[in-house]
């Protein structure tokens, strides 16, 4: 505990505007500059998933994912917000696609002389249970997107909090150019339910807060290098953390691909540190037998 923690300065608590209280729309429209946000694919649009009524779920008009263009500090934005409240954030077709098509617009764009970041507001559980194998391709469309704009802009991924960004979701948030976790935010690729129901509460409590924090928590997950920076809950805090992530540009190499970094971290805390990749290919040519041994 640090000393602001045990003495905060009241004045300062009390003047912040709270991000995580904003409902998801109100996010998107916070971040961009006043008056420019222009929302697309809206709930008039009635674009809805066609698999939730049959499993007695209302749908929503927009399911779940919010995409809003518009201008921050005077650079053309898109913001893709996922709705937590519906359906825990889970990924559907219809809202992978609208994550993936307004991904690739924004890269198109780019190409095309409009330079467009995009901020991605991540609260999700990854993939609707409801949709499965619908909304896992829909996730490596997104992700396939994602790698396409990136090489052209800087797509910024945000985990303000409450529910965070599990399942596939968090590998889309690993390949962002830089991600902004509060330290409310959690990442995972297992969620904390799904680690408990597969093996069990004595590997995983996933009612134990304070261990879930202590795991999949903004502070753990800033310091472990696997988000790049931690800021207060706070509209303004957060707008120029993103404005700050966006001037750096399209970095030379993203952290998804600065591996030997990430498996130096591993080894620092696994002492049965994971195989290199001559070792990967001696394992997967002992693993798949050959073909005329296939049943
Ligand atoms: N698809 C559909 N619904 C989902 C979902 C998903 N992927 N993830 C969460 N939800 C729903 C929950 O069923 C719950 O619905 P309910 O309110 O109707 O009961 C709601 O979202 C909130 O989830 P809950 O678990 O109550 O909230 P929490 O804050 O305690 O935990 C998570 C949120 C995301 C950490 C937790 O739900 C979790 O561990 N999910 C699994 C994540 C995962 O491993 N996904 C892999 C799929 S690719």
């Amino acid at each position: 505990m640090t000393p602001e923690d045990r003495h905060p300065d009241w004045t300062a608590l009390l003047a912040r505007t709270g991000f995580i209280e904003l409902d998801t729309r109100a996010r998107a429209a916070a971040l961009l500059d006043d008056g420019t946000a222009r929302e697309l694919c809206g709930p008039f649009d009635r674009i809805e998933s066609p698999w939730l009524e049959p499993q007695d779920v209302v749908p929503e008009s927009d399911d779940g994912v919010i995409v809003v263009k518009g201008r921050l500090d005077g650079r053309p934005t898109v913001v893709i917000a996922i709705e937590q409240a519906f359906q825990g954030g889970g990924i559907g077709e219809v809202s992978g696609v609208k994550i993936a098509t307004a991904l690739s617009l924004a890269a198109r764009d780019s190409r095309s002389g409009t330079p467009t970041a995009a901020v991605l507001l991540l609260e999700t559980g990854g993939v609707r249970l409801q949709e499965a194998n619908l909304g896992l391709a829909t996730v490596a469309e997104v992700c396939s997107a994602l790698l396409e704009l990136r090489a052209l802009q800087p797509v910024i991924g945000v985990i303000a909090g409450a529910l965070g960004c599990f399942g596939g979701m968090s590998i889309a948030a690993g390949l962002c150019t830089s991600l902004i976790m509060t330290r409310e935010g959690r990442l995972g690729l297992d969620g904390p339910q799904v680690i408990e129901s597969e093996a069990g509460v004595a590997e995983f409590d996933a009612s134990d807060h304070t261990l879930i924090w202590s795991i999949n928590g903004g502070t753990q997950r800033t310091g472990t290098g696997l988000a790049d920076a931690l800021v207060l809950d706070d509209v303004a805090a957060l707008r120029s953390a993103v404005v700050e992530a966006i001037g750096h540009g399209v970095p030379r190499e993203h952290r998804s691909q600065r591996i030997g970094e990430l498996r130096a971290r591993l080894e620092a805390v696994d002492p049965a540190h994971p195989p290199a990749p001559a070792d990967l290919a001696a394992v997967w040519a002992n693993a798949v037998p050959p073909a005329g041994d296939r049943r």
